[in-house]
């Protein structure tokens, strides 16, 4: 098969905001607990913060980290999580039938967030509570000191404000399963009140109000409308989440999900901007895609859980090589529509649906680790409007699906142009070609290729390289040309500077 990219140096996307690369960590399962916190274990440091952990998070440059949740978010009472450890009280923690016992809470994660190098995206809780306690904890975490709530951060030993700009107005709101769920009209109402009276306190964040918690939701549409009817000049994102799965083993109409992505995406988009026409409004409402992966491997053993253990097994998905495949689609979806989506979390970050495992003897990088890693590296800059000319397929969900998923990213500061591509053929290769006389005197400078036999492949603590990409030779530039073979069932990344 063939299939041509076509760019022009002119015709841009966006410049990418770096966020879109961040990552999630619940209270949920073993992502705080085990995962990135072990008290006692020779592999944390003194803070009790596993350091093969952060070591890890820290090559996957994450930007951001969204924290306490998720469903966990709806339940949670942040006053628990801080102050003498010993003094915290324990909870029935009703999101994931667990206990927490908050030996782990907020001024630690802020900490945690430091040594990882990464900015923090905080949820209140708008599901058992309100305005009033998301007020109360955005006064502890960002005003300077001299009120109850500051002097009390100061007290538990942090004297500077954590001053955290980003803020998710609760989480899921839309669905069934959340504590405190709500109407699409009483939410948009919480959001509006909550995001004022937040703002009146720290004019300089950024609130996020939730959208739909996926696609298919029977509210979608008209709960971003209404929603965005009643806080439209009050917020600054809409978030989206989705989760894919491959239970039917249709590894064509899996690897389409990104089209799926792609449809979500410029939805949300347009029903943003039908409420600013309506409004008349000036500014626009962009995306905050703050939950987004591949989940459906630890379903079946998450049922069997017996309810209010600590820290449990849950959501361990373990990822296949196309699992992989699909994140890489899924980061060139997010990059395709840098214009808008602003923001963005790899749902989760360890162990829980998550890049990274941890066992109490080491740290290991699941399958998605790479495209997630190499596209945070190396997607930085202006994301360029990548025209792809490649034949297409049928799958049981969607139509016209490209074979060839592709974005081209240009660092004008550090003169380089980033190619990401996904074949999605499980049975030939694509030989791709691309017009660069614009981009006069660029060189490969690597091709990188993630690619394997076995498309149920994974890495395990036993065995952690068995799906790790290699360098390719098969890129080069001829008369301002670039061509390229991109292996059958690929995820490719290449360099050119
Ligand atoms: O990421 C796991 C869960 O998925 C989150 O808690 C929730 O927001 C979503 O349904």
């Amino acid at each position: 098969k063939k299939a041509q990219i076509i760019i022009d140096k002119y015709f841009l996307t966006g410049k990418v905001d770096k966020r879109i690369f961040g990552s999630f960590i619940e209270q949920l399962g073993r992502a705080v607990y085990q995962g990135i916190y072990q008290e006692g274990s020779p592999l944390s440091d003194e803070q009790g913060f596993r350091r093969d952990t952060l070591e890890l998070v820290r090559e996957l440059q994450v930007p951001i980290v969204r924290y306490p949740g998720g469903n966990f978010v709806s339940g949670f009472k942040w006053e628990d999580s801080v102050g003498p450890k010993e003094l915290r009280p324990a909870r029935p923690e009703l999101a994931w039938g667990v206990i927490e016992n908050n030996h782990f809470g907020l001024d630690e994660f802020v900490d945690w967030a430091k040594k990882a190098d990464t900015d923090i995206m905080m949820a209140v809780n708008l599901g058992t509570r309100g305005p009033e306690e998301a007020r109360n904890l955005l006064e502890y975490c960002n005003f300077k000191g001299g009120t109850y709530y500051s002097d009390m951060r100061k007290a538990n030993g942090h004297a500077e404000p954590h001053n955290i700009k980003t803020w998710c107005l609760g989480n899921e709101m839309d669905g069934p399963w959340q504590m405190g769920h709500k109407t699409a009209y009483e939410y948009g109402r919480t959001a509006a009140e909550t995001s004022r009276i937040m703002k009146m306190l720290d004019p300089e964040i950024e609130t996020v109000a939730c959208g739909s918690s996926n696609l298919m939701m029977p509210t979608f549409g008209d709960w971003e409308y209404t929603v965005l009817d009643e806080c439209y000049d009050l917020v600054d994102y809409m978030s989206l989440h989705q989760y894919y799965g491959n239970a039917a083993d249709d590894t064509p109409d899996f690897l389409a999900n990104s089209k799926g992505m792609d449809d979500f995406i410029s939805g949300v988009v347009s029903i943003c901007d039908a409420v600013r026409a309506k409004k008349h409004g000036k500014k626009r409402i962009n995306l905050s895609f703050d939950e987004w992966n591949v989940w459906y491997h630890s379903n079946a053993a998450d049922e069997k859980l017996e309810k209010w253990g600590q820290a449990p097994h849950q959501l361990e998905d373990i990822y296949n090589f196309e699992d992989a495949l699909l994140v890489g689609s899924m980061l060139i979806t997010l990059l395709r529509h840098a214009d808008r989506v602003k923001m963005a979390c790899l749902a989760q970050l360890v162990n829980v649906i998550a890049p990274i495992m941890t066992s109490d003897t080491g740290a290991w990088r699941q399958t998605i680790f790479y495209p997630y890693m190499y596209t945070s590296i190396f997607g930085r800059g202006t994301v360029l409007n990548t025209q792809v000319l490649a034949p297409v397929y049928d799958s049981r969900n969607y139509c016209d699906v490209s074979y060839l998923d592709s974005v081209c990213v240009w660092n004008e500061e550090k003169d380089t142009l980033t190619i990401f591509a996904v074949n999605k053929s499980l049975e030939e290769d694509l030989e791709v070609s691309c017009d660069l006389r614009q981009f006069e005197g660029y060189q490969v400078q690597e091709h990188i290729v993630l690619t394997n036999d076995d498309m149920k492949a994974v890495n395990t603590e036993a065995d952690p390289e068995k799906v790790v990409p290699v360098k390719s030779a098969a890129s080069r530039i001829d008369g301002g040309k670039l061509s390229t073979v991109l292996g059958k069932h690929s995820w490719n990344m290449i360099r050119l500077a």
